[in-house]
């Protein structure tokens, strides 16, 4: 029973979205060493941000006691935005891709496509390899039969549509 008991314990350590688990990577060793003793990790892998933010943020945790070596900083946030950057369609957000203007549903690319429209990268690229099979689309309702995509995404931004 106990060696179940520890077998079952492993397996719930191992699976992967454990908040807690930080990704393999120089500087690894340093979030695990320095950054949880006084969060849970999952309050440093839960954020998203900029390497920009990330140095703001080192500096202020620093301030605050954490205690990493002025040597170690530099590695500390690139492994930091490096693996907990902002999603991508947020970063095409930023570009001025903005979520309000028109978008070319048979021109824009994928990643143009999810961050106008908020759709997964999933969703973007099949809209992309459907018209490329199908040729153009001529009106919202056309992308609703793309497969695996969200109809409700498509509906509530057809204003914004154009072919
Ligand atoms: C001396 C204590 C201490 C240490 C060590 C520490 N932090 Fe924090 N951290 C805090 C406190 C206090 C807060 C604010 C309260 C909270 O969110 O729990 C915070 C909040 C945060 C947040 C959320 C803030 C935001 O802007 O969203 C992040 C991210 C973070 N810490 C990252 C780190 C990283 C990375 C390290 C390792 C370099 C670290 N912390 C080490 C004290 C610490």
């Amino acid at each position: 029973m106990a060696m179940f008991l520890t077998g079952l314990l492993l397996l719930v350590l191992a699976v992967p979205s454990d908040p807690n688990a930080l990704p393999p990577g120089n500087g690894q060793a340093i979030v695990q060493q320095k950054c949880s003793t006084c969060h849970a990790l999952k309050v440093v892998t839960g954020k998203k941000a900029s390497r920009q933010q990330w140095s703001t943020i080192v500096d202020q945790m620093i301030t605050r006691g954490a205690d990493v070596p002025d040597d170690d900083i530099d590695t500390l946030v690139d492994y930091l935005s490096k693996n907990f950057a902002p999603a991508p369609a947020k970063a095409g957000a930023e570009k001025g891709q903005n979520r309000t203007g028109p978008v070319n549903v048979n021109t824009a690319p994928a990643s143009e496509l999810a961050a106008a429209l908020d759709l997964t990268e999933q969703e973007s690229m099949s809209i992309v390899s459907y018209r490329e099979q199908n040729g153009n689309f001529k009106e919202w309702r056309d992308l609703t039969k793309v497969p695996g995509i969200d109809s409700k995404k498509i509906e509530s931004n057809k204003d914004r549509l154009v072919f």
